[in-house]
């Protein structure tokens, strides 16, 4: 059978899935390419870190000039984290005439034009289904399979670390620290888990879905964004009285403004898909115009699942189906960037807005004033005596539909009542 050179730079957690892959089902990779995915080098910082399985002799090397060299290898599994040198070695790679395969979403989303315009010119591909939401396959079914729509929104849960921590918090009352060094011993988190617990990561697959759903050249440093680093356990205890869980959402809508996009801990419907979506997996809901809504679900973060959807794009590249939606999609080139991003200001929606209030007479009329001058209606409001500290006792406000703007002018005049103490907390409620 004919057989095509495979290397992997990066023996990460990614990197020893796709190895496992490749090694242990060759027949079946073998079968779906119809010819033999055949790796012949595997880049390592450390060539005598304990694997856990066996690499056949010579595949291993610490040096990344072979792979650039080795006229054998056509496809290589670039999974180096970060910008630099993964930018470089991904230039290089391109330029020695290779198709790259990569799970790197930092680097798409920061330097996606730049490297797609460079693949365009050499008549190479860059395939990235790993890239977002893990084993999902998101990027082949927004960019292939649902492509007769328009798509109206896109919201999802797209950062396995964050989700795993909420779900433990929520669910079990872990610890947040606790919670985020479990989800890096079972490998879900980036090198740096700030990335992940900060929103930045979220955002940047955001950015990467809303560029091939909506047309729209999205940097991800444009998504307003908001993380769980900074969650108080008592919004989760609060949220589930109210019939809501709280997930990190990636939230994009097509509007006549343009294209709205925000990334943030949201109230979800209890009981609803995304909001019983648990641990590192993650969810993506797509409402198309001719569709209507899709949904897919499944772990958004780990060795194989991950593995699973670098491992098709090589399936995909040695066939040659990659080179064709490459070079038809034109990703982020000028010709694809249609949709212009909307005003933050006017994203509508309904909100949970929670004050630490003295616990004196009076302080609901002064919010609910502040509220109404803001022209914003409120749906229920929630306290409980057994929370009052120090006459000091929370107090919820769940409002009707306003806009962002709306709300923070008025959030900001409510902070400087003089019966509002610190600590106040504001999440949109995803609809
Ligand atoms: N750290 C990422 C996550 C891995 O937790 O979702 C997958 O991109």
């Amino acid at each position: 059978m004919e057989k095509i050179g495979v290397a992997i730079i990066g023996m990460g957690t990614v990197g020893t899935g796709v190895a496992k892959i490749l090694l242990d089902h060759g027949d079946r990779t073998a079968r779906h390419a119809g010819k033999t995915l055949w790796l012949s080098h595997a880049v390592v910082r450390d060539l005598k870190k304990d694997r856990g399985f066996e690499v056949p002799e010579g595949v291993l090397t610490d040096d990344i000039e072979k792979v650039i060299a080795a006229d054998d290898v056509q496809v290589v599994v670039q999974l180096i984290g970060g910008i630099e040198p993964a930018r470089t070695v991904m230039l290089r790679l391109l330029e020695a005439g290779k198709d790259v395969v990569t799970a790197n979403k930092a680097l798409l989303a920061e330097h996606g034009p730049e490297l797609f315009e460079k693949a365009r010119q050499l008549g190479r591909s860059i395939a990235f289904e790993a890239s977002v939401a893990g084993g999902i396959p998101i990027i082949t079914n927004i960019s292939q399979c649902l492509s007769a729509n328009q798509i109206k929104s896109l919201n999802g849960i797209l950062n396995g670390t964050s989700n795993y921590i909420i779900t433990r918090m929520d669910l079990e009352g872990t610890a947040y620290d606790q919670a985020v060094k479990e989800a890096q011993a079972l490998g879900f988190a980036e090198a740096d888990p700030a990335f992940d617990v900060d929103g930045t990561d979220a955002a940047q697959k955001l950015a990467i879905l809303a560029h091939l759903a909506f047309g729209a050249r999205v940097h991800w440093s444009d998504v307003p964004k908001r993380g769980i680093d900074q969650l108080d356990d008592l919004d989760l205890k609060y949220a589930k009285q109210l019939g809501y869980r709280i997930k990190l959402i990636g939230l994009s809508r097509l509007t006549t403004e343009g294209l709205q996009a925000v990334v943030g801990p949201m109230l979800v419907k209890a009981g609803t898909p995304l909001a019983e979506v648990r641990a590192n997996y993650n969810a993506v809901s797509v409402d198309g115009d001719a569709v209507g809504p899709v949904f897919y679900h499944g772990q958004g973060a780990g060795q194989m699942p991950t593995a699973s959807a670098v491992v098709a794009d090589l399936i995909d590249t040695a066939v040659g189906r990659t080179a064709i939606t490459f070079k038809t999609l034109e990703l982020w080139s000028d010709e694809s960037n249609r949709i212009e991003m909307a005003q933050p200001g006017d994203l509508t929606g309904r909100f949970y807005l929670r004050f630490n209030v003295d616990d004196v007479p009076n302080v609901m009329a002064q919010i609910a004033g502040v509220l109404g001058q803001h022209n914003i209606s409120i749906a229920s409001v929630y306290q409980h005596d057994n929370d009052i500290q120090n006459g000091v006792v929370p107090v919820v406000f769940v409002t009707k539909e306003t806009t962002e703007a709306d709300a923070n002018s008025a959030i900001y005049e409510i902070e400087k009542l003089d019966c509002v103490q610190s600590g106040s907390e504001r999440l949109r409620i995803l609809e």
